[in-house]
């Protein structure tokens, strides 16, 4: 079976935003194989563009991605400022690798990086996935609500 590489991208991934770059620095269309990883794997990203996958990715702290041979398999980016405070985001592994222990390694991967690691708190939003965050030490909250604004498109 080909081997499977998980990439520690550079704050803002830029090899993988402008030039697509996959492992060992290829370039494999890296921005189309995540935005078809997002849109088949991922229920709150889909549809998003390529442009805007650029943008997040180039405000983005922390970005991992998975390959297997020339496919991207699985993704996880975070936002931190380094001291206080980490977010999570878009972690997603395809259908076919789950439950292999991937998608904590991409978890491991994330909170093990230089702008992480020493922050005093991560936190994390899920909509179906509370118990494989569990088994990874995250804790439900019962002190902190989450509050939403939803910001209107072109205000
Ligand atoms: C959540 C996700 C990243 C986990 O990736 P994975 O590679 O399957 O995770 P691992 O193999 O490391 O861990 C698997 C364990 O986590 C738990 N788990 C994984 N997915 C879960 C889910 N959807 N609901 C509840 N528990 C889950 C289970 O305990 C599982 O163990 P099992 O396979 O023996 O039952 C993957 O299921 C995924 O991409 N889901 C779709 C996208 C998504 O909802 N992402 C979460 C965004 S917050």
């Amino acid at each position: 079976m080909a081997e499977i590489k998980l990439i520690h991208h550079a704050k803002g991934a830029p090899g993988l935003r402008l030039f697509g770059l996959g492992p060992r620095m290829r370039p494999l269309k890296g921005m189309l194989k995540l935005k078809r990883l997002l849109d088949d794997h991922a229920f709150w990203a889909h549809g998003r563009s390529k442009k805007d996958l650029e943008t997040i990715l180039a405000n983005s702290s922390v970005v991992v991605s998975l390959w297997k041979e020339d496919k991207m398999i699985g993704f996880g980016r975070a936002t931190s400022d380094s001291i206080y405070r980490a977010v999570l985001w878009d972690i997603v592994v395809a259908n076919e690798y789950q439950s292999k222990g991937l998608g904590s390694k991409i978890v491991n991967a994330l909170l093990d990086s230089p702008c992480i690691k020493k922050v005093e708190r991560v936190y994390l939003m899920t909509t179906h996935c509370s118990n494989f965050y569990l088994q990874m030490g995250f804790k439900v909250s019962t002190q902190q609500t989450l509050l939403i604004k939803e910001i209107e498109e072109n205000n």
